[in-house]
């Protein structure tokens, strides 16, 4: 990916204006000191989408989203961050020049973005196959047209049609001097063993191209025009340095903006499935495409809606696959529901059987809730009342409960169930945790935890400049390492120093440590001042403890108010806003590539200045005990005494007296 030089990247913060780029895409009217209008994100009537101009960030109150104009970008267009920059930098003139770059640097973005411009051409020739040349009209533009689908899709989904004939496209393709390998290495020709020629591996198939989601094409899919009889109906492209096939879903270009719209992904299995339900009025659909749901591609899915209805039908197959991607979505903290289409149909047949009108009014009728859907398949066969039978449903539910990272969520699923199977929820509920700690002992986080995770005492680098961090008042200091807990509770670290490889390329496995594990260790037993702060390090830590992961977006949805608010604030990087930020004496932990060495040095000094706290009222209230004559209290207040005394001689020792942890002292 081609690197945007940081004074471009200042050039095009500052030059973006929030209220101008929400502009082109929700019309926003000033009440106050901010801007107004009705969320982008969310159907709905009362306008909760703000934007402040002066801090440069927007809110949306609906969705709980907020962040800076690129941000906003990132979750509108589904842009990764570059692409973001590069959109803000169009619309403002600035001109992206780029990094000087490594040699090898240079050469795998030019491939890059030779394979682009190479895929460009091929789908624009295939297209212009299809629709303007003779045979391709006859053949391929009548297949479709056979299919019931329109001009207007076609030009939408920019199909296309491949000559059945060896070179026509391999030599249109030599002849603009489009390299070789690069049409090899797409996939779009192969050499042939006998002639040596570049022959057409799509050639007489109509053509499916994949775009990214920002409508790059990344890959083809080509279909046989007849029944399949022994090629393979369809055939794809391969995985290529631009098309991995676990990371990208078919028509979610054409279809991001519709899924955002109405909260809602269809997920189809095939091309002709996306295709004709999006020209019947259901824009809201993608494919898989002959892969089975990764989690990837629920990633994507997630920038635009939580909530997924996967269309399968009712073989065995597909209800294996059905019953995977529910738990899948479910890990992912999505919302699954399943239609089965009867009687083999796919919602191609089904709307050219039936018509678009009965497969919406079918959809609606017959999707299941993920549960339905797993007691229904689960129970199809099988006696009423066995208990054998029953204690099997159970576990099998649980199982999938116990996928989903939210607590709240989870917890009303429990009831769900229970009510359904009809037993307690407190015994669902038990089935639920044990089903968590047998997935989570399979993934062995288990034996990780039980490692140490202080770094070792030899083999320690300087920490890095703290940049004023000892200064700061308790208080702030607790928001900085609140701040490093919710932006980074899922980063890992490693304490080895060594080289990554062996002298002959072997990868050297370096352990690493969840930061969460750290933290937590380090910071047992200190109550942060600040009840918020307090309130919000507890249940992060505890989620994590007992979930073994964090799902940071419930807590944008949190009912406490200052929770809540105090989230979505430390999630928004304030130098992210503005630039300038850091630059004004402000401090805030800025977690890079060494994570241990950004944050220990942070720790170490909060856990000193607490501690000193600490002593320093507990000698207050055991000289108050025992002016009263209290002997319990005062022994008692002594053994705490004693702990903190222990707890200071520990951080003592690792950071020698305090401020000694200065840039470059090499005393830790
Ligand atoms: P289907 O056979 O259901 O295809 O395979 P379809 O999209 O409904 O196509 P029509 O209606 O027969 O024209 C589902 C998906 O599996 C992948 C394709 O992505 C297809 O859309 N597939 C299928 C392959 O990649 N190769 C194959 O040989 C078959
Ligand atoms: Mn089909």
């Amino acid at each position: 990916m081609a690197r945007i030089p940081q004074h471009i990247v200042d050039q095009i913060y500052n030059a973006m204006d929030i209220v101008d780029i929400v502009s082109d895409y929700v019309p926003l009217k000033k009440r106050g000191a901010n801007y107004w209008a009705r969320s982008p994100f969310n159907n709905e009537k009362t306008p909760s989408f703000a934007v402040n101009p002066v801090k440069g960030i927007y809110k949306d109150f609906s969705s709980g989203k907020g962040g800076n104009a690129i941000n906003f970008l990132m979750e509108m267009e589904g842009y990764e961050y570059v692409d973001a920059l590069k959109h803000v930098a169009r619309k403002y003139n600035i001109e992206i020049e780029e990094e000087e770059e490594t040699e090898e640097a240079k050469v795998e973005r030019d491939k890059r973005q030779s394979l682009f411009v190479v895929n460009e051409f091929a789908s624009r020739y295939f297209y212009e196959q299809l629709t303007e040349s003779p045979k391709g009209r006859q053949i391929g533009l009548s297949y479709f047209k056979e299919r019931g689908i329109l001009d207007a899709t076609i030009e939408e989904f920019q199909l296309g049609y491949c000559l059945d004939e060896w070179e026509a496209f391999s030599k249109a393709a030599v002849e603009k001097f489009y390299k070789e390998e690069y049409l090899i290495e797409l996939g779009l020709v192969s050499r042939s063993e006998k002639t040596g020629n570049l022959i057409d591996r799509f050639r007489g198939r109509v053509i499916f191209p994949i775009a990214n989601p920002v409508g790059k094409i990344v890959g083809f899919g080509g279909r046989i025009l007849g029944k399949a009889q022994d090629i393979a109906k369809y055939i794809n492209s391969p995985e290529s340095e631009i098309y991995h096939k676990g990371q990208i879903l078919y028509g979610l270009f054409q279809a991001k903006k519709t899924i955002r719209d109405l909260d809602l992904c269809i997920l189809t299995e095939g091309y002709m499935d996306t295709v004709i339900l999006h020209q019947n009025g259901i824009k809201n659909v993608v494919a898989s495409s002959g892969t089975a749901l990764t989690p990837e591609q629920i990633r994507l899915i997630r920038r635009f809606t939580k909530n997924v209805l996967m269309i399968y039908d009712g073989d065995a197959a597909g209800v294996k696959a059905a019953l995977r991607g529910i738990d899948l979505l479910l890990k992912e903290g999505m919302n699954a529901r399943v239609l089965v289409l009867p009687d083999n149909h796919d919602p191609d047949s089904y709307v050219n059987t039936f018509g678009a009108k009965a497969f919406t009014d079918f959809a609606e009728k017959e999707a299941l809730s993920f549960l339905d859907f797993k007691i229904r398949v689960l129970s199809e066969g099988k006696p009423k009342n066995d208990p054998r039978h029953q204690a099997e449903l159970i576990k099998s539910l649980a199982e999938t409960v116990g996928h989903i990272p939210d607590m709240v969520e989870r917890q009303m699923y429990i009831k769900h169930v229970a009510q359904q199977v009809d037993i307690t929820e407190a015994l669902m509920t038990h089935a639920v945790e044990d089903a968590r700690r047998e997935t989570s002992k399979l993934e062995s986080r288990e034996r990780r935890r039980e490692e140490s995770v202080t770094p070792p005492e030899e083999n320690r680098a300087p920490v890095k400049d703290l940049k004023g961090f000892e200064q700061l008042p308790l208080a702030s200091q607790e928001k900085e390492l609140l701040r490093v807990i919710v932006n980074y509770y899922d980063k890992h670290f490693s304490t080895y120093e060594g080289p990554r490889e062996t002298p002959d390329g072997t990868p050297i496995e370096v352990e690493e440590f969840p930061l969460l594990d750290y933290l937590i260790a380090e910071l047992e037993g200190l109550t942060f001042e600040n009840q918020t702060y307090e309130e919000l390090k507890n249940q992060i830590f505890t989620e994590y403890t007992e979930m073994g992961s964090v799902n940071i977006q419930r807590y944008l949805n949190h009912d406490d108010d200052a929770l809540r608010k105090t989230v979505s604030d430390l999630m928004i990087s304030p130098y992210e806003i503005s630039p300038g930020w850091k630059k004004h004496g402000a401090f805030v932990i800025d977690l890079d590539d060494d994570i241990r060495k950004t944050v220990e040095g942070p720790v170490y000094h909060y856990k000193y200045r607490k501690v000193e706290r600490l002593l320093t009222e507990c000698k207050d209230q055991l000289k108050a005990a025992e002016a009263e004559g209290n002997a319990a209290e005062s022994d008692r207040l002594l053994e705490v005494y004693m702990y903190f005394l222990d707890m200071r001689k520990t951080i003592h020792k690792k950071i020698g007296t305090e401020g000694a942890i200065r840039s470059g002292d090499g005393r830790l």
